[in-house]
């Protein structure tokens, strides 16, 4: 394939796996560019620990940074997540001076617009994807007039932490296709050809994809999770409201909980606090404890029927395209 998202990325199928904390680390990531795809490290990526402190935390990035170029001399992307509003922003300076030093070629921005942090990337010669948590189109288009090169639009059906307003990915592509002139690639949902071609026909360029990816070979998911979200469907799925807006998680004890706390009218902050954040994604995710940590995945589980290489996959969703 060749079009727009393939020429700015440099690769040949507009397809990414998305940044997903912990959950992404090298194997995954070079797996994804191997494939002609691209992939992504989130935050925390390659790890199985929590730091709170944020050189630490840039520094983790570097080492699996270097593990990546080991494993391809294909481009892939580092995940950032500046704030919204006025939270003081400690994380992203660290890991942008390790973009920066490791020549890093693509960053996915997900958070708050601040145009300084645009510049400064744009002066590095580093691509922008842009996505908002809560995608609209005038904040899509503020993105671009700052310099992203690709924004992604999310829809409701995907998994990790849910945008606030409840479109689903039908609805908000074709609404972001609209606004800007820069490529749109779809996400939330999207996990083989048909809803490729449904996110093409669309108007995307692409497909941004997290859920699919964690049920390939390479992903670091504990193997009784991949086994359990195998069994389930989307309608498996808990949603509850917490901080910053919903979650979906597999049924288990903190789960159940946290829907039995939202029926019950629990404030956000309450729901966040017994969520425990990232933590227990971790806990639930990568440690296999179902119980006390949470499994977050998207509406696309419904037709996942097994575990296949990330080629596979990346082949499998591209199949009508040439
Ligand atoms: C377990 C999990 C963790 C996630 N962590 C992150 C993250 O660290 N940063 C981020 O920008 N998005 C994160 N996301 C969102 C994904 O990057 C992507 O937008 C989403 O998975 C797309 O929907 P899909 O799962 O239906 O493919 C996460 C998603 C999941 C499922």
């Amino acid at each position: 394939m060749n079009n727009r998202i393939c020429e700015i990325l440099g690769i040949e199928k507009p397809v990414i796996q998305a940044p997903m904390v912990w959950l992404t680390d090298a194997k995954l990531c070079a797996a994804a560019c191997n494939a002609g795809g691209m992939g992504s490290l989130g935050p925390n990526a390659g790890q199985t620990t929590v730091t709170r402190d944020p050189v630490e935390t840039a520094e983790h990035m570097r080492a699996e940074i270097r593990k990546v170029r080991e494993l391809t001399d294909k481009p892939f992307n580092v995940n950032i997540l500046p704030p919204y509003g006025d939270t003081k922003d400690i994380f992203t300076p660290p890991m942008l001076k390790v973009i920066y030093e490791e020549k890093v070629p693509v960053v996915t921005y997900v958070g708050g617009i601040r145009p300084e942090l645009f510049a400064e990337l744009k002066e590095h010669g580093i691509k922008i994807i842009f996505r908002s948590l809560d995608p609209d189109p005038d904040e899509a288009r503020e993105a671009v007039k700052y310099g992203a090169d690709i924004i992604v639009a999310t829809g409701f059906d995907e998994g990790g932490t849910l945008p606030d307003m409840t479109l689903g990915t039908f609805s908000i592509v074709p609404l972001m296709v609209d606004a800007v002139d820069v490529p749109v690639m779809a996400a939330g949902g999207i996990y083989d050809s048909r809803t490729f071609n449904a996110v093409m026909a669309l108007g995307a360029e692409g497909a941004y994809c997290g859920t699919a990816f964690l049920m390939s070979e390479e992903s670091r998911m504990a193997e009784n999770v991949k086994q359990a979200v195998l069994k389930a469907n989307a309608k498996d799925l808990l949603l509850f409201r917490t901080i910053p807006a919903y979650y979906r998680s597999l049924p288990g004890a903190l789960a159940n909980k946290l829907v039995e706390m939202d029926k019950a009218g629990a404030s956000n902050e309450e729901l966040g606090k017994t969520m425990g954040g990232f933590a227990n994604l971790r806990k639930g995710m990568l440690e296999g404890d179902m119980e006390n940590g949470y499994v977050s995945v998207g509406n696309g589980i419904s037709f996942i029927h097994e575990i296949k290489s990330t080629a596979q996959i990346i082949a499998d969703m591209t199949k009508d395209y040439h």
